[in-house]
């Protein structure tokens, strides 16, 4: 398995690849645009990129946890408790420095490609497979996911800016 390459200067770079698909759609591309918005984090643009990519988490974590919600998921709960301790995390070490050295971005890419492979291979298929074993009707006829107008405000709300 060949999924992190070096792009040099230590960058850790990890790719989005079939094996992570959970089968739904709007889960696998909002996937994809979380790696992608790893991938371009660097030190020259770290602030902006960090917050676009918080913005995005929320995005993300927000959607699949209307999915799991209304879709009736059984360890949703427990779902929601891994999405709030990345924030938590995510917060923690948004919080341990200011200067963006090369280093500390490399740090948060490591953490952040190693978290999402982890989370995505290990919950988000077990859902994907629960999703799909459990709403055949609605898998052999699509309709739009239904999210909720409110967001998650953990990274806002933990960082102190509401
Ligand atoms: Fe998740």
């Amino acid at each position: 398995m060949s999924t992190a390459t070096d792009k040099g200067h230590g960058s850790f770079v990890v790719e989005w690849r079939e094996g992570f698909k959970t089968g739904i759609g709007q889960v696998d591309g909002e996937h994809q645009h979380l790696f992608a918005l790893v991938k371009q984090l660097d030190r020259e643009n770290a602030q902006q990129a960090v917050d676009e990519l918080l913005e995005y988490v929320v995005t993300h974590f927000t959607n699949e946890q209307a999915l799991m919600e209304s879709s009736g998921y059984p360890d949703f709960r427990a779902h929601l408790a891994l999405h709030e301790q990345l924030a938590s995390q995510v917060t923690e070490f948004l919080l341990s420095g200011s200067e963006w050295t090369d280093e500390r971005v490399h740090e948060l890419r490591k953490f952040l490609n190693k978290w999402l492979v982890g989370h995505i291979l290990t919950h988000d298929l077990r859902f994907g497979q629960w999703y799909f074993e459990h709403t055949k009707a609605r898998a052999a006829n699509p309709s739009p996911v239904p999210v909720r107008p409110q967001r998650v405000g953990w990274f806002d709300r933990l960082l102190g800016r509401r």
